[in-house]
């Protein structure tokens, strides 16, 4: 299929589909090489992976000895931190 072929407006709608499909194929990779690189917490006492977010926020913002979150409190924890 020569671009020559096609119609202009079908041609620039392929083009938008082309990048669009890039867009989102770079944008799941970033995500998933983040959530690859974030802490394992399985093998640490008392991290169950069904504590609620707000909880594992609540204790890592306490000040105590836990680690602050380096990053924003996200919605979910365990997409990441296994
Ligand atoms: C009651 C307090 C408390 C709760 C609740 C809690 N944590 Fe922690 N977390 C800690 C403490 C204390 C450490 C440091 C432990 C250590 O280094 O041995 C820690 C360490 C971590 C680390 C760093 C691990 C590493 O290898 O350095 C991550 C990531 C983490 N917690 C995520 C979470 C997530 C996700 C949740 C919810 C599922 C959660 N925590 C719930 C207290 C808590
Ligand atoms: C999109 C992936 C992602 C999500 C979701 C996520 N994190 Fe993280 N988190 C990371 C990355 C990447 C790091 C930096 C590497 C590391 O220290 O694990 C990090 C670091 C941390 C650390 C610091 C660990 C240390 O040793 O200093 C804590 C604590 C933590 N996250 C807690 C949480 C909690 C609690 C949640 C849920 C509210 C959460 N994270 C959700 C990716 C994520």
């Amino acid at each position: 299929m020569s671009r020559s072929h096609m119609p202009p407006l079908v041609h620039r709608l392929y083009v938008f589909g082309a990048i669009a499909i890039a867009v989102f194929v770079l944008i799941a990779w970033a995500v998933t090489a983040v959530s690859l690189s974030a802490k394992t917490i399985s093998n640490l006492p008392d991290h169950d992976i069904h504590t609620a977010p707000e909880q594992c926020i609540a204790c890592h913002q306490s000040g105590e000895n836990a680690p602050p979150l380096p990053h924003v409190p996200l919605p979910s924890c365990g997409y990441c931190h296994r």
